[in-house]
């Protein structure tokens, strides 16, 4: 096992500059998580950690041992890639023992470790199967179990559960993070699904165009964004921001649609423009008429089991939130719309900043 450092690490394509300069310490055993949009990097920079791309610049380490020059195999990494990339004319024992026979380990060697992955993956029973003969979970799986045959310091993970259908992508993270658990090794993770970086993940680093916005505990980036690029990236549907002014910096006080709210900030804003968040699940929509809340149109309806999501218009802003699902709201209803001013979060307008 290994903890990871990056100082400085750059990437350019010819004349694009994809990784600036990035700075991380990955800690020894844990489940690190890179999210973010399509093209922001992610598999650019597991691929440096791989050895599979070079550095432009900077350096990387793994236990403070300079890595950056070392070859994919000296770095003793597993990788396990989105798709999963089987040698088809193989069993899934063939399959998994792969690694190791490249290695020249020994066979009763490679026979007990193929077993002991294939039991973690409740794989045992396939081991004579080729690949064509197995469904997607289980390719993905054999994937997983050749990367775990090897014992490696760390595991790197591309996307690799993107190729599975919703439930089976669903299970497949249960296992991920029941074997994580079971093994302890230190796994960097890529996804640009928000929610599975949230459910899997010990810390996150949220990315836009190669640059580290915030590194944290799920816990942290969900529910202490440091700016309006995480507050709407982690979260689905994703945060609701309106525009809204500063009326008094003490105690802070902001209008907003005509509404005075005060809510909870760190520091007092530098801009007058600011930014109020509220999360979809902490708005609630109602046609049932009381004093609390405020008048809204209902734009659209769309029902999510349990609940509906609601877009509704306040003056220009359109919002999402939540209503019951046995509320029979239809576009064109007006309703009374309610979040708690203590759900809120405030960001400066201009650069983004959470205060
Ligand atoms: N070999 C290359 N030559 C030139 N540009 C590249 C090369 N590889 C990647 N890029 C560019 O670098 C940027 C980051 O790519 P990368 O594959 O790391 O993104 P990603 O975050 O993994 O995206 P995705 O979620 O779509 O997999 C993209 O703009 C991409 O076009
Ligand atoms: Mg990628």
């Amino acid at each position: 096992m290994a903890g990871i450092r990056l100082e400085n690490v750059q990437k350019r394509f010819g004349s694009v500059t994809v990784i600036g300069g990035m700075d991380l310490s990955i800690h020894d055993g844990e489940f690190f998580t890179f999210v973010g949009p399509s093209g922001c990097g992610k598999s650019t920079i597991l691929n440096m950690l791989a050895g599979l791309e070079s550095v432009s610049g900077g350096a990387i380490y793994f236990d403070d041992v300079a890595v950056t020059d070392l070859s994919p195999r000296e770095r003793d990494v597993a990788m396990v890639f989105q798709s999963y990339a089987l040698y088809p004319h193989m069993t899934v024992y063939d399959n998994m023992a792969f690694p190791l026979r490249m290695r020249k380990n020994e066979r009763s060697r490679i026979e007990s470790e193929v077993t002991r992955a294939a039991s973690m993956l409740g794989l045992a029973e396939l081991l004579e199967r080729k690949p064509r003969e197995l469904s997607g979970g289980q390719r993905q799986r054999v994937a997983l179990g050749r990367a775990l045959v090897r014992s490696p310091k760390v595991f790197l993970m591309d996307e690799p559960l993107s190729n599975l259908d919703a439930r089976l992508r669903l299970e497949t993270r249960g296992e991920l993070k029941r074997l994580h658990k079971q093994l302890g090794t230190t796994t960097v993770y890529v996804t640009h699904d928000q929610a599975e970086a949230l459910s899997l993940s010990d810390r996150i680093a949220v990315l836009d165009r190669g640059d580290i916005r915030q590194v944290g505990t799920p816990r942290e980036v969900y529910s202490d964004p440091a700016n309006t690029f995480v507050a709407g990236f982690m979260g689905s549907p994703s945060m609701n921001f309106v525009p809204a002014v500063v009326k008094r910096k003490e105690p802070l006080t902001v209008e907003c649609n005509g509404l005075v709210l005060s809510p909870a900030v760190k520091r007092v804003p530098e801009e007058d423009g600011v930014l109020v968040g509220v999360r979809p699940e902490d708005i609630s929509v109602s046609k049932r008429v009381n004093d609390e809340g405020i008048t809204v149109s209902v734009l659209l309806v769309e029902p999510a089991g349990p609940f509906h999501w609601v877009d509704v218009a306040w003056g220009p802003a359109v919002l999402r939130g939540m209503a019951e699902a046995q509320e029979d709201l239809a576009p064109g209803d007006r309703a009374r719309m309610a979040f708690r001013s203590d759900q809120t979060l405030l960001f400066e307008a201009a650069s983004g900043l959470r205060v």
